[in-house]
């Protein structure tokens, strides 16, 4: 028995969003096989799930919620790099583990005394300035920002891209609001909460693109570049997050901590397939992507190139009426799919804003689902 609710999101007139849903009504302390049963379907189908009041949730019964939809799978999704990969890689600065429970990070913005285990950390919210090739000056900072980098949770190097993350909002400073900046020519702006984290549908930005440029993403396969986050550590983001731009910053396979695993590399399907329903969500990590394998054999090597052909399907998914900015309350625990979503941390906060956030995934044990074969009849 569950008396589990779910109850999609609700939008103004003119938003694309089409996807989030809220669910109440369940014990994540003590979740039941019903319950549970309530909660995949129901992430499957909106993709984006919010518990309201989740404060009490304990780090392990977040890792069993997360991992309960990959019950074998047991490391966190980026895994267990060793130090001397982890110290160059962009991701180190931004996590710290929870003694007690590996698998949670704690991420936010701010000195913390004590939480959870772990005493005296300082945690920095990452701010688009490190990242972005250009950046905000600095008088309009407080109030503009921008989408720091579109992504899905993954290593994308070894390990399979976790099948959904789970994120806690344990403290949250008070709101106000900035505008996201594109800065990309178009003139877009979005208008968000405060730290927000935004998320954007991969199945939108599949089902949006004209037929050719559909049949083009469902036969492409993405190369992912070796230790990813290591090799794109010098690199620098286009403005709207999406994506790198083009400086050749990105390390030689030669000087990649330990070399590389040609067993390790990864090449996925351009277009992730719905477990539940069969749809396809244009699923990229814009940042990590090296080459593109095309349906009929070529394979576009030039990096500059596969990132204009990446950016060019990807970037009317992240229009300003298809973005879904979650706005943060203490308590509030979000489950996303993180196989049919890009999501994107937000905005800037001054040093005194403290912001404390748990966030789990598991590497997965199977890789996503690709596109059926063309003229296949699903079952
Ligand atoms: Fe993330």
């Amino acid at each position: 028995m569950t008396s589990a609710t779910v109850t999609p999101l609700k939008f103004p007139e003119g938003s694309k969003i089409d996807f989030g849903a809220t669910v109440s009504n369940v014990d994540i302390e003590n979740l039941t096989d019903a319950d549970f049963a309530i909660i995949r379907s129901a992430l499957f189908q909106h993709q984006v799930l919010i518990f309201k009041n989740q404060s009490h949730v304990s780090p392990r019964a977040q890792f069993e919620l997360t991992n309960r939809f990959d019950p074998s799978a047991t490391s966190y999704g980026h895994g267990t790099a060793p130090l001397s990969t982890k110290a160059r890689s962009i991701l180190h600065p931004d996590l710290k583990t929870i003694p007690h429970q590996p698998q949670v990070q704690v991420i936010g913005n701010g000195h913390i005394a004590a939480y959870e285990g772990l005493e005296n950390i300082t945690l920095r919210h990452p701010h688009h300035r490190t990242f972005h090739a250009t950046a905000i000056p600095a008088s309009d900072d407080l109030t503009h920002t921008r989408f720091y980098r579109w992504h899905i949770d993954a290593a994308l190097y070894g390990l399979a891209p976790p099948i959904v993350t789970t994120l806690l909002a344990v403290r949250v400073p008070s709101g106000r609001l900035q505008t996201v900046r594109y800065d990309d020519g178009t003139g877009d702006t979005l208008a968000v909460p405060l730290g927000t984290t935004a998320f954007v549908s991969g199945y939108a930005m599949y089902e949006r693109l004209p037929p050719a440029s559909q049949a083009f993403a469902r036969t492409t396969r993405v190369e992912y570049a070796p230790h990813p986050y290591v090799w794109m550590a010098a690199a620098r983001s286009r403005p709207d997050g999406l994506g790198l731009v083009s400086e050749g910053r990105e390390l030689a396979e030669a000087d990649l901590p330990g070399g590389v695993d040609p067993a390790k590399v990864q090449v996925l399907p351009m277009c992730w397939r719905n477990p539940e329903d069969g749809r396809l969500a244009l699923q990229v990590h814009p940042s990590a992507v090296r080459r593109l394998h095309l349906g009929d054999g070529t394979v576009v090597e030039d990096l500059e190139e596969v990132r204009r052909i990446v950016h060019g399907l990807q970037r009317g998914g992240i229009a300003p009426e298809r973005v879904y900015a979650h706005d943060w309350e203490e308590g509030d625990f979000v489950l996303f799919h993180n196989r049919g979503t890009l999501h994107s941390v937000v905005g800037a906060f001054a040093e005194d804003e403290v912001r404390l956030f748990r966030q789990c995934n598991v590497a997965a044990t199977e890789f996503p689902l690709g596109p059926l074969a063309e003229g296949a009849v699903a079952a």
